[in-house]
């Protein structure tokens, strides 16, 4: 059977860069921008145009270098955002305008003070001038998370009408369960009459450490897009991290989901992100973080050593790191301390290797990390009797 195809729309540059402190000039977007093109994102959403001159040039600027992916920007349900959106987004080749409003009663009611049936109407009205400009236009139903199924489905039924061609159910708080968001999806499939002319997209916050999860949830329930970000880049716990929702579905085949993204690029993609805008990418972090392939302790180590999927699920390779590391601290064991030392030239016998040992423990224990030019000295201060040439 041949896998469903999930189109990934990278929003880094819009969710991920609103994030304080994340901000980016052109000149870091445009490289970004280039590089998720090469990663294989099928949408790059580059900013929200009206918000200010220099998010327009971005967008502007990303739109005339972009070759395979469409280009978004994203608009509220305001025809002066949408003017601004599509103008630019007139160079790119694919553009598409993204545009929407909270369709929750808590929306509805404290942030416009309005009705559902207006909200309908305000919606409707959006996409059919997005479609003025541009085919490709892409309605969100912001706090769809908390929006109730059956007036959800009404929107989406509406907004297809009106010509969008994607659906986006954003679980903007953070705040559902994978049950409940992947079950929002099915009821979406099920009870949207027109719905085989558009199709279904995640996009979920981390506010529980669930948008990966909920991401997969939809996914499995229909979805064929997902909205993420590099590192999980975004507003306040952040958005569905891409490299996690993409090596699911590379590593668990049985889940019969694919997408178009280079893995091997993941991690290159990871560090140029987290480099320009200064945001350190935590070291545990799924897939890219510094210690996703590093092993320390010394059960871990020995399993490791003598094969490596006894502790890994990733081949570190697919994406884009050049091995794992074996990392030498006062809890790693002999096999990894005889690992290193071969590594730099010094192969220790048993005799000898339970007697450096001893002293790397010393030494070790004085310290985080014992390092390569470490060995020689640890080695040093053994006295061995052999004819190690140090
Ligand atoms: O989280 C959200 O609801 C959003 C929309 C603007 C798409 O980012
Ligand atoms: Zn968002």
């Amino acid at each position: 059977m041949s896998k469903k195809l999930v189109q990934i729309f990278d929003t880094t540059l819009r969710d991920g860069e609103q994030v304080p402190g994340c901000k980016l000039n052109t000149n870091q977007k445009l490289t970004i921008a280039k590089q998720l093109d090469e990663l294989g994102v099928d949408v790059i959403e580059a900013g929200f145009p009206i918000s200010s001159p220099g998010d327009f040039n971005s967008v502007e600027e990303i739109s005339k270098i972009v070759k395979n992916a469409s280009v978004c920007g994203l608009s509220r349900a305001v025809k002066k955002d949408i003017e601004v959106a599509a103008e630019s987004l007139k160079h790119a080749v694919l553009p598409r305008i993204h545009t929407g409003i909270g369709t929750s009663d808590s929306h509805i009611k404290f942030k416009f003070n309005s009705t559902r049936e207006k909200i309908l109407e305000k919606g409707f009205e959006a996409v059919k001038y997005a479609k003025k400009f541009v085919n490709d236009v892409e309605f969100y139903a912001e706090d769809a998370g908390r929006t109730d199924n059956n007036f959800l489905a009404k929107v989406c039924e509406k907004m297809i009408e009106a010509g969008a061609t994607v659906l986006n159910i954003p679980d903007t708080t953070g705040y559902c369960l994978p049950d409940e968001y992947g079950n929002k999806i099915k009821f979406l499939i099920e009870n949207v009459k027109n719905i085989d002319k558009a199709i279904l997209s995640c996009h979920c916050h981390n506010d529980l450490g669930l948008a990966t999860a909920n991401s997969i949830a939809g996914a499995l329930n229909g979805a064929r897009q997902i909205e993420c970000t590099i590192n999980g880049i975004g507003e306040r716990a952040g958005n569905t991290s891409l490299e996690e929702v993409v090596m699911i579905m590379k590593q668990h085949p049985q889940l019969n989901l694919d997408t178009k993204i280079n893995s091997k690029l993941l991690y290159k993609t990871s560090q140029m992100v987290s480099e320009s805008m200064g945001m350190p990418v935590q070291p545990n972090k799924a897939i890219v973080g510094a210690n996703a392939f590093a092993h320390s302790s010394g059960i871990h180590q020995d399993g490791v050593i003598k094969n490596r999927e006894t502790y890994e699920i990733i081949n570190p390779f697919d994406v884009g790191v050049n091995e794992s590391a074996i990392v030498l601290t006062a809890r790693s064991g002999r096999a990894a301390l005889a690992y290193r030392a071969k590594n730099i030239g010094f192969e220790l016998t048993k005799n000898e290797l339970d007697v450096v040992y001893a002293e790397f423990l010393k030494f070790a224990d004085l310290r985080k990390e014992v390092k390569d030019e470490d060995i020689p000295i640890i080695i040093k201060k053994s006295n061995l009797k052999s004819t190690i040439s140090l």
